[in-house]
């Protein structure tokens, strides 16, 4: 057992609320250690094993209680949860199993491991790609195949029956939808990605549960404790007072932020759904509550947690109830719950929000990593203008991050494109925010002039004007258009759309995740209207079924260039995936913008101990030029060589980009 370093009793003289609140701590940790000991005694366990976990208790048990104290310090039964709270972490560690307690010991030791351009994502629906776990296992080829190393299941746990929001609505976190498999299929397949050196990665959808979860269950039938797990009001009076300072995230789905439960004659706070109830984490019994299932869903073998919606995790009267401070606190007392007990799990923030508020989840002691909604929205952006200046002005103070920490940078994935860039870097530009977004979802929606997009609205506002965008990567770049109107010229260009954004995902600095189906450029689907828990939201339009007779054809000769739209992709994908992973130039997130007076091109270099990459891409439909000054600057030489083409540049004339020709160049 580790003593922490000072007696608590002793700590006399040196005052101030540093040294209080750590007198606090040792204090409370003492009192504990009994009850510690107990769950020690219970499982018997190897000496070293509590050797381990006791040095990591003793190292972030202060700001831990710190954190817990803030929120919870005021509740009467503070000491209780506290004391619950330790105990599951106790257990965790100890059920833990053995493969993952080896990774956990690496990783600690190796806290840049995912900084690795080795890593490439992918995200699916289970049910929609390969109909179930066990299928799932035999696709695995097909994964190393294109080259991802990173794999997203969109939630896969027990839901209620109907709409349950693409699996957002889980009414059990410990059993796996028996659509899909079981537990024990979840377990085999996590082992088997394993081997493969595949992460695995799933979601914690912590914010809220399905109206039929027990919790809520027990809420609805009356028991008071589980209705203090929800906000649950009696009447309109404090509903009506949130909504003044209340988004709505949904507004098609209802108007407003609380639902109407007939049973229990009360209102239920509801962000998303109606049937997706809001958790009180301003009550610990949640935060316990909610920290043995996230140790649970460890256990089974993931590596990283996607924490869903963290931004409306707590709330205030008052405020808008997104990225509050407590919100943040919240995390970090998971997170430090985390390196103590499954100290190799990651956390990745799905904020979003304004780029501001995306950034603060950001750290080793929060997320160590998250999407990149703003690089997203604005390579959109670019391709719809053709012109680069906001997303530029956006990098230019947005990319940096803590160390130890990465972007997620994607494309698309199951949700809707929001407009969510600076107003204010908009502004810089001349760029009026306001009309700029109107005009954007014009252009997705196809309804503005010469618009080669296909996307469709979500959530359209019609009290704010305000819409988001649904629709497939290869729909919004063109490629649906190009097929409709059985033109050759601009099918060519829609590929070239998205291997031109595919490039930068993949180069820009971070993890890049491709929504699969992206490799052989899915459309829209349709079809989605006919099922009745899907017809209500246009989420679905980009969440077809895998169709693996589009691939039967991959198999045929390349070379010729003669090939199918979807071997075209899938092969230059697939190829620009391997590229990446051979160039350590592409690790970590070191990126530096360089000016090219193009307008029209994005041009960056990264590197990495003494590796160097420039990357020049051209987002318009005509060919660009860059000097070759800037290059050679930039670059630090004089001949270059494109990885892409295996071209040859010197950097004594202008360089051509072809339209929408992207480079990724070292030096010769
Ligand atoms: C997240 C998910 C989204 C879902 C929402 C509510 O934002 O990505 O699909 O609708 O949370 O769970
Ligand atoms: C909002 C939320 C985000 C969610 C999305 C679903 O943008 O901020 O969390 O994924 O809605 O459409």
């Amino acid at each position: 057992m580790i003593e922490s370093n000072h007696n608590p009793s002793a700590s006399n003289g040196a005052a101030g609320p540093r040294s209080e609140i750590r007198f606090k701590a040792d204090l409370t940790l003492q009192r504990l250690q009994p009850r510690l000991q107990e769950a020690w005694d219970a499982a018997d366990v190897d000496e070293k094993l509590r050797h381990e976990f006791d040095v990591r208790l003793a190292e972030y048990w202060p700001e831990l209680f710190s954190l817990l104290y803030e929120l919870y310090g005021q509740r009467y039964d503070f000491f209780y949860h506290l004391e619950q709270i330790l105990i599951t972490a106790v257990r965790a560690w100890i059920d833990r199993p053995e493969q993952l307690r080896e990774l956990d010991r690496h990783r600690v030791n190796t806290p840049d491991w995912f900084a690795s351009q080795k890593i490439v994502g992918g995200a699916l629906y289970v049910d929609l790609f390969s109909e179930n776990l066990g299928k799932l296992r035999e696709s695995i080829g097909y994964f190393k195949d294109l080259g991802l190393t990173y794999l997203h299941l969109m939630p896969l746990f027990a839901v209620r029956p109907g709409d349950s929001d693409g699996g957002y609505a889980i009414s059990n976190y410990r059993s796996v939808d028996p659509r899909l498999g079981t537990i024990e299929d979840l377990r085999k397949l996590a082992d088997e990605l394993r081997e493969a050196g595949i992460l695995l990665v799933l979601d914690f959808v912590f914010n809220h549960t399905s109206d039929d979860h027990d919790w809520a269950k027990l809420a609805q039938s009356g028991n008071r404790e589980y209705q203090e797990f929800y906000y649950l009001f009696p009447d309109r009076q404090q509903p009506d007072r949130y909504e003044q300072t209340l988004r709505e995230i949904f507004p098609t789905v209802r108007r407003g932020n609380f639902t109407w439960h007939d049973g229990m004659q009360q209102w239920v706070w509801t962000t998303f759904n109606s049937f997706q109830w809001d958790l009180n984490y301003s009550n610990p019994a949640v935060f316990r509550a909610m920290l043995e299932e996230m140790f649970f869903i460890a256990g089974t073998g993931v590596d990283m947690l996607r924490l869903d919606a963290v931004a409306f995790i707590w709330k205030e009267m008052g405020t808008s109830c997104e990225n509050l401070p407590k919100a943040h606190q919240l995390i970090r007392a998971f997170n430090r719950l985390a390196r103590i007990a499954t100290p190799g799990l990651l956390f990745k923030s799905e904020a979003i929000v304004h780029p501001d508020d995306v950034v603060k989840y950001i750290s080793p002691q929060e997320c160590q990593l998250s999407y990149n909604p703003t690089l997203m929205a604005l390579l959109w952006e670019s391709l719809a203008t053709r012109k680069t200046d906001l997303l530029v002005r956006s990098l230019s103070h947005r990319h940096v991050l803590p160390k130890h920490t990465a972007w997620v940078n994607y494309l698309r994935c199951h949700d809707d494109i929001g407009w969510t860039f600076d107003d204010a870097d908009a502004a810089v530009l001349g760029i009026n925010a306001y009309d700029h977004r109107q005009f954007l979802n014009r252009f997705y929606t196809g309804q503005h002039e010469g618009s080669f997009a296909r996307g469709v609205p979500f959530q359209q506002n019609v009290e704010t004007g305000d819409m988001r965008i649904a629709g497939t990567l290869a729909s919004l770049a063109g490629l649906e258009l190009a097929i409709e109107r059985d033109s050759p010229e601009q099918r060519e260009l829609s590929i070239r759309r998205m291997m031109l954004l595919q490039s930068i995902t993949l180069s820009i600095g971070g993890i890049p995740l491709i929504y699969l189906g992206e490799e052989w450029g899915m459309l829209n689907d349709y079809d989605f209207v006919k099922d009745p828990a899907k017809a209500g939201d246009t989420r679905w339009v980009h969440r077809p079924k895998m169709q693996w007779e589009f691939l039967d054809d991959l198999g045929d000769d390349l070379d010729t260039g003669h090939g199918s739209i979807r071997k075209t992709i899938f092969r230059s994908l697939q190829k620009m995936i391997q590229m990446r992973k051979s160039l350590p130039a592409l690790a970590g997130q070191t990126m530096e913008l360089v000016s090219t007076g193009n307008p029209h091109v994005l041009c960056f270099s990264r590197s990495h101990e003494g590796h160097r990459l420039i990357v020049a891409a051209n987002f318009s439909e005509y060919p660009q030029t860059i000097s070759g000054n800037h290059l050679r600057t930039a670059g630090l030489g004089r001949f270059f060589e494109d990885a892409i083409s295996g071209k040859t540049y010197p950097t004594s004339e202008e360089l051509e980009l072809d339209r929408y020709q992207y480079l990724w160049l070292s030096r010769v």
